[in-house]
């Protein structure tokens, strides 16, 4: 099974649950202004996440979700941090769905900085699909 991991996190928040879940999968957690963020082959899980900045996604992300193609992926699992809102889930839900790739109802949600007992959960949630 191929599975991807990609986020954007400013100050490291999402960025600890994307390791999480990546460490569980045993690939990286790849930011997606790096170079090796775009999708090489049909991913069958990719993990996608990033936080809500003034009820907005930051522009790395927004940009990145314009990129995707269905063929990218054949399904994808959102995660995300906040203080309050869970907003930016249903943004990034909506990028995926723009461009054609199946989103799994379920998502992960942290709010801001995760403690050691959310990364495990966040793992024991990126296990069940798996
Ligand atoms: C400039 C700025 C704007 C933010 N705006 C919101 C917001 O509108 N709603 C919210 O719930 N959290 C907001 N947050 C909180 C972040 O989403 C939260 O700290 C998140 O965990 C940051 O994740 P990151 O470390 O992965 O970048 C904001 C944070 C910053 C720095």
């Amino acid at each position: 099974m191929k599975v991807e991991v990609r986020y954007y996190s400013r100050s490291g928040n999402t960025k600890s649950v994307a390791e999480a879940i990546a460490a569980q999968a045993g690939v990286p957690a790849v930011s997606v202004d790096s170079a090796d963020a775009q999708l090489r082959e049909t991913a069958d899980i990719l993990f996608i996440g990033g936080a809500l900045y003034a009820y907005g996604l930051d522009s790395h992300l927004k940009n990145y979700l314009k990129t995707l193609k269905k063929y990218d992926a054949k399904k994808a699992v959102v995660f995300s941090t906040s203080w309050l809102s869970k907003h930016s889930v249903d943004l990034i839900k909506k990028g995926l769905t723009d461009a054609g790739i199946p989103v799994e109802t379920e998502f992960f949600y942290v709010k801001n900085t995760p403690s050691e007992e959310q990364l495990k959960d966040a793992a024991a949630f990126a296990r069940k699909f798996l």
